[in-house]
Formats: structure tokens, C-alpha cells, sequence
């Protein structure tokens, strides 16, 4: 059969890389897929770069995208550019073509995901992107085929290896934030704009993809609740190691009676849970199905290779079902299309008040008779129970006369607008010294 005719879209790391994988495993994917698979086109605007990666005359090497869109000996495009702006157009020019798309790019599938998918549907191509969530790991294959019996109740991971990184240096070298994302800047970890990776974004990114595909809904980042890791102070890393819980940020989307919770914050996690012994730049994702019960994956979520890894799968996946009729391959978003938007209005994302978790608070106060006492009561009348108290020396103070230590408070679980309430009441209380600092405990059991 004739192999499968491929133009890349960018040819950076991850380009590079599915050149390599290609090249080097051609034979093994191409018994794998039917046919072989060879890109035949490189489009980049840097056409020396796309030079150094692509051996000998393989691939014609252009600066140009669309005529890579434009030539009809192409089957699937390949989009490594990143961003909502040219790739945007670009996708959706490839679609308008007739050409099947690949995609590394979570923040275009996670805002725009609806419009390209319905293109693509009216046209009848196939829009993949394995390498859109965690990199290497098959996340996406996962949740979309290999749980397909399940009625998912939870998916939560450590979806951003950057933050992962700078989490792990902080708690193993006692370290601030602002020290860590500077080493991991300097060994090519975090990028030179890192607001995506530290303020959370890029994992709600991948966390609305996942939601969409676990419970049926459309991809709704706009409903995320984001909150990045910026704001962590060390000292909360070790109260939290002393109390046996780690620090992670996580990416969790859950199905509860009233909705889709779907949030991106840190996150205590207990010490002795997979999940918190995930180091490094590594990614990990615990989904819980009601048949199953609990899966866990683990791998790289970044790199040259991790993530052609997941590109040369989707193209593997596109090669088998190239011919076929369109209903009869796997949905996009693992519904088949037109339930989800029925779903997803029977299935609302939950603000962030309803929630439900339970909470880690540390409260700089005034050493002083009855203020425990005080913000106990005023946690009890919000109907929050305390599962656990820490009492420390304030590790730094503010330099006045006043005593002062740290309150360090576990809650049992429950509604975040509670304790919205009961929090905004302590933090007006002339002992509470500081700001009160909150942060959300998940047990993953
Ligand atoms: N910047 C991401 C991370 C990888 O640090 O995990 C690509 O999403």
C-alpha cells in the first residue's frame, strides 16, 4: 500500500524528534500501521534548522506552511507550531483542505477545540493529538479506548513537569521558588517566558482535554479554575512534609452529582501516595473508573522523543483508519459528537465555590490566650471539622514586638464557599497577622 504522505508543520524539538522516530523505527511502524508513513514536507520558517534535521533530499524543505496545505499529494498535516494564532488558522485551513491533523497543541484544542472539531467532523478528517496531554505517556488512548467501559468519576495528575521540577528542588534543597525557577531556567526546564508552566495554564490546558474526554463534555477552559505555584512558600512545603503530605500541583477533574469539578492548583497530596513520589520533571496521571478502579501512568511529559513518541502513535492510528468511514472511527473526544453537547448541558463545570475538598490553612497570629480557640469556633460555625492542629514558631516575623507563630490547621472535607465564608471572618480578626494562606488537600483514594 501506498505509505501515507506527511507535511510537518515546525520542525523544533518535537519535529526533530518524530523525524528521528520515524527514520529510526520506520520498519516496525510500518508493519504496525499497514503502510509506511514518511514526511515528505517541512515547513518551517527557520529553513536551515529544518536542513540540519532532515537527512538527505527525504523531504522537500519550505518556509512556507500553506504549501504544504496546498499540495494534494499530502494526507496529514502535522502542526508543531504552538500558540492560538497561526496555528489556529493553519489547522483549520489544513482541515478546510481535506487533510487529516496531528497536533502537539494543548491551548488550541483546549479554547478552540469545539470549532475544530465540528470543522473537522463536516469534513470528515481526523484532528489526533496523544501528544497534547503528558507528552509521552498514552494518556489520551487511555481514557479514550482502553476505559472506554468505565464511567470515569475522576481523573488527577501532575500534568506540567516544569512546575514538578521546581516543586521537587523546593522540598529536597529547602529552597524558595524564585531560586528553583532560575536553575530550572538555566538547565533548559523551564522556558524563558515560564508564565504558562508556573501559573498553571498550560496544566488547565491539558486538564480541560481530559475532562472533555472523561465525562463527555465540551472542552471548556474558559470554566477552569487556574492557580499556579508562585505563590508557595517553603515553609509550607515542610509543615506539609511534617504533617506526611507532599506538595504537588495538580490538575484534577472529578464528576459529582451536581457536575464537573475541574481545577489547576497545588495541592497537599499524601506523602505515601504514588502520586507524591512522581520527582522531576516526570508526569502522572491516577484516572478512577468505576470498573476498573484506579489506573495510574507515568513517563515523560516533555522532550524531543517522549513526544514524537505520542505524534508517530497518532499518525499510526490516522494510516490504519485512513479509508475507513468516518463514524466508524474512535470520536475525537471519545463521545460520539453530537451527545456531547446534550452531555455537557446536563453536566455543567461547578464554580469553584461548590466544590467540595479539604484544606490545608496556615495562620500567622499573635501568640496569645483564646485565638485558637477563636478560629476553631469560627471554622465550627461554618460547619468545617479539623482533622488536625500544628502549632510552630513563626519561622520569620515581621519584625514588631508582638509573639507570633503559625497556626497550621487540616480540615476534613468540604464545600470551598464555606469556607470562603469562615476564612474571610478569621482573616478580619485583629490577631491574624497575616495574610492567611490556603491550600487544597487531596487524599486520591
Ligand atoms: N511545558 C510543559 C511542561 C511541557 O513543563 O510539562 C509541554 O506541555
Amino acid at each position: 500500500m501506498k505509505p501515507i504522505q506527511v507535511g510537518l508543520l515546525g520542525i523544533g524539538t518535537v519535529g526533530g524528534g518524530t523525524f528521528t522516530v520515524l527514520q529510526r523505527n520506520q520498519e516496525e511502524i510500518a508493519r504496525r500501521a499497514g503502510r509506511g508513513i514518511h514526511i515528505s514536507m517541512v515547513a518551517d520558517l527557520d529553513v536551515e534548522r529544518a536542513r540540519a534535521v532532515v537527512v538527505g533530499d527525504t523531504a522537500q524543505i519550505v518556509n512556507d506552511a500553506r504549501q504544504i496545505i496546498a499540495n494534494p499529494e499530502i494526507d496529514v498535516v502535522v502542526e508543531l507550531i504552538g500558540g492560538y494564532g497561526i496555528a489556529k488558522e493553519l489547522v483549520l485551513e489544513a482541515i478546510a483542505a481535506g487533510k487529516h491533523v496531528v497536533t502537539a497543541n494543548k491551548a488550541l484544542l483546549a479554547v478552540h477545540g469545539t470549532e475544530i472539531f465540528q470543522a473537522a467532523a463536516e469534513k470528515g478528517v481526523m484532528v489526533a493529538y496523544e501528544a497534547a496531554v503528558a507528552g509521552g505517556i498514552p494518556i489520551i488512548k487511555a481514557l479514550r479506548e482502553g476505559l472506554t467501559a468505565n464511567r470515569i468519576e475522576w481523573v488527577a495528575g501532575i500534568i506540567n513537569g516544569t512546575t514538578n521540577f521546581i516543586l521537587s528542588e523546593m522540598r529536597d534543597k529547602g529552597l524558595d521558588f524564585d531560586v528553583v525557577l532560575k536553575e530550572a531556567q538555566r538547565l533548559g526546564y523551564a522556558e524563558a517566558d515560564p508564565t504558562f508552566d508556573i501559573e498553571g495554564v498550560d496544566a488547565a490546558h491539558k486538564a480541560t482535554i481530559m475532562s472533555a474526554i472523561a465525562f463527555g463534555i465540551p472542552v471548556q477552559f474558559d470554566k477552569a479554575y487556574v492557580q499556579g505555584i508562585t505563590k508557595l512558600a517553603g515553609a509550607d512545603i515542610r509543615y506539609a512534609e511534617q504533617l506526611g503530605y507532599r506538595i504537588k500541583l495538580l490538575g484534577i477533574t472529578k464528576r459529582t452529582d451536581s457536575g464537573v469539578e475541574l481545577r489547576v492548583h497545588p495541592c497537599l497530596v499524601p506523602a505515601k501516595h504514588l502520586l507524591a513520589n512522581v520527582e522531576g520533571a516526570m508526569n502522572a496521571v491516577v484516572v478512577q473508573g468505576d470498573a476498573v478502579g484506579t489506573t495510574l501512568y507515568y513517563g515523560k511529559g516533555a522532550g524531543a522523543e517522549p513526544t514524537a513518541s505520542a505524534v508517530v502513535a497518532d499518525l499510526v492510528d490516522i494510516a490504519r483508519t485512513l479509508d475507513a468511514d468516518p463514524a466508524h472511527r474512535v470520536p475525537p473526544l471519545a463521545f460520539q459528537t453530537a451527545s456531547l453537547n446534550s452531555a455537557g448541558q446536563a453536566l455543567p463545570v461547578l464554580p469553584m465555590a461548590d466544590i467540595v475538598t479539604s484544606y490545608y490553612l496556615r495562620i500567622r497570629v499573635a501568640d496569645e490566650a483564646g485565638v485558637l480557640a477563636t478560629i476553631t469556633r469560627l471554622l465550627a460555625e461554618a460547619g468545617i471539622s479539623i482533622d488536625a492542629v500544628l502549632q510552630r514558631q513563626a519561622e520569620a516575623s515581621d519584625g514588631t514586638d508582638v509573639a507570633q507563630t503559625d497556626l497550621i490547621i487540616l480540615t476534613h472535607a468540604t464545600r470551598e464557599g464555606d469556607m470562603d465564608t469562615a476564612l474571610a471572618k478569621i482573616q478580619g480578626l485583629p490577631s491574624v497577622l497575616a495574610e492567611i494562606t490556603r491550600i487544597r488537600k487531596e487524599e486520591l483514594n
